[in-house]
């Protein structure tokens, strides 16, 4: 049977390496639209648009999603268009370090997707934090990153900034009074974080 779109590009990110999410978490994902039932999501790290189409297409929500690559984002636009959901999603072309703040003020989420720049997911959490609703659930990618974090073993120099972030953003969610947290050790490590 030929691929469709999305299987099209699931298999190609592994031959020309796309950042797409990997089958783990998308499994997870796809629980979470089916348990939790979201109607506002936040997403963090569009690429070309394959998460995001994923979640729609599990649910009947509304996703914002936030991504510095013009092109990419130009083709996510295509692929929402072609699985009919693009009605559903409003998309912000920009750094989120500097977006982040206005795409969030007076949003209320039922569920935030965090898979953008690594080094900084301790600052966005911190600034999504007051816009996710109580039970409401914030899912952060990669926050083990080929087993680097946990320990404090020598990491080489090409990942210490991402892997010192990582380890501080850790450390700061297994502390935090507001969230009940699972991480899931598949992939490149999952966190599930509920709001209390
Ligand atoms: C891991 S990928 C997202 C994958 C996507 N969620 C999926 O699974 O289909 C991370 C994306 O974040 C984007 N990104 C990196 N730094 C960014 C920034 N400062 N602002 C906005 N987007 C950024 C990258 O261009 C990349 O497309």
């Amino acid at each position: 049977m030929p691929m469709n779109k999305l299987e099209k590009i699931k298999e190609g990110s592994k031959v020309e390496f796309l950042p797409i999410l990997s089958d783990e978490c998308e499994r997870v994902l796809l629980d979470i639209m089916k348990n939790e039932k979201p109607k506002e999501i936040l997403e963090i790290g569009t690429c070309v648009g394959y998460s995001s189409t994923k979640m729609l297409l599990a649910s009947d929500a509304h996703i914002d999603t936030i991504e510095i690559d013009e092109n990419r984002r130009n083709e996510a636009i295509e692929v929402w268009k072609e699985y009919n959901v693009y009605d559903r999603v409003t998309s912000y072309l920009g750094d989120v370090n500097d977006i982040l703040t206005n795409v969030v003020k007076d949003k209320v989420y039922d569920f935030i997707f965090i898979d953008g720049p690594k080094s900084r997911y301790l600052e966005h959490l911190k600034i999504v934090m007051p816009h996710i609703r109580k039970d409401g659930i914030i899912l952060a990618d990669d926050v083990l990153f080929f087993g680097l974090v946990n320990g404090d073993e020598w990491v080489p120099h090409k990942h210490r900034t991402i892997v010192t972030h990582l380890r501080e953003f850790m450390k700061y969610i297994k502390s935090c009074d507001e969230l009940d947290v699972k991480i899931i050790d598949e992939g490149n490590g999952i966190a599930v974080m509920r709001r209390k």
